[in-house]
């Protein structure tokens, strides 16, 4: 209902277990049925589950929810540390440059907490996707949820010694996907409008948030709506402050860009 009154994009969670057991179709359905017609939905699938089930479960995907775009959510990191979890990835780029090449949809590749280096984003534009979203490292952790479901001491312990580990985190991802030459999104910690100015700042064509807005929803209808009201008034405050007639324009802002952010970038830019 909030995507719909603000025209804003929303994603489902992962319809994995709908695909699996139609009688959860409902828990996604629910969301086109309040979003009618305009808000640009977001079907999820992990890329495990497109590798494995293949095109047809994308495209199943995508109709359960009448879907503008489909996102493909990248989590290596959780999958590796439950035991379950699926620990081999070959093949999966693979998959997603059939799905990309015979789907209608546009296809968004999304991380989920580690973030997407450069090379990576080259790969999966290569491989055809319409947008990727870094998922940095800053916001929501899996390794760290998972370390809260953990079923046995181990995968406990593997959840909080990898909850920070590795990961590219989310302002360096964004300037770093943005290299690749395709649309990024940012997502991954982003907590007001003006974290969603920076990110346009460094590149990015949109920003996200889950965790942000999941207190407020919680709350209530009217707290989302004045949560989100919030949010846009401080882009909108962010784009008047540094001259920018619309936040498209905040990429040409003058940046400064310090601490482990700035020597990140920096040891990248000494790569290239
Ligand atoms: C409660 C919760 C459930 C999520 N479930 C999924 C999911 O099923 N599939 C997915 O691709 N991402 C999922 N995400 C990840 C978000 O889409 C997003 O990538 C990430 O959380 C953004 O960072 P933020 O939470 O710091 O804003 C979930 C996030 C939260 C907080």
């Amino acid at each position: 209902m909030a995507a719909e009154e603000f025209g804003l994009a929303m994603g489902v969670g992962s319809q994995r277990a709908a695909l699996e057991n139609p009688e959860m179709e409902d828990s996604f359905t629910v969301v086109r049925e309040h979003a009618p017609p305009h808000a640009f939905l977001c079907g999820n699938l992990g890329i495990i589950q497109l590798r494995d089930k293949g095109i047809e479960w994308a495209d199943k995907a995508v109709e359960m929810i009448d879907a503008q775009a489909l996102c493909i959510h990248l989590n290596p990191l959780q999958e590796a540390i439950q035991p379950e979890g699926d620990h081999d990835a070959a093949g999966c780029l693979d998959a997603l440059q059939e799905l990309c090449s015979s789907c209608r949809y546009p296809v968004i590749v999304k991380e989920t907490g580690c973030g997407i280096s450069r090379e990576c984003a080259r790969q999966l534009f290569a491989a055809g996707a319409s947008a990727v979203d870094v998922g940095g490292l800053g916001g929501t952790s899996w390794a760290a949820v998972e370390q809260f479901r953990a079923k046995n001491p181990l995968q406990q312990a593997l959840g909080l010694h990898f909850a920070d580990w590795g990961g590219i985190p989310t302002a360096v991802s964004v300037a770093e996907a943005t290299l690749a030459g395709g649309p990024v999104i940012a997502t991954g910690g982003l907590n007001s409008g003006t974290d969603i100015a920076k990110a346009m700042a460094l590149g990015a064509g949109l920003g996200g948030m889950a965790l942000a807005l999941l207190p407020p929803a919680m709350d209530g209808y009217q707290s989302l709506c004045d949560k989100i009201h919030q949010i846009q008034t401080e882009i909108r405050m962010s784009c008047y402050l540094t001259g920018s007639r619309n936040p498209s324009e905040l990429r040409n802002i003058r940046k400064y860009i310090t601490g482990i952010t700035g020597e990140m970038l920096q040891y990248e830019e000494n790569k290239l």
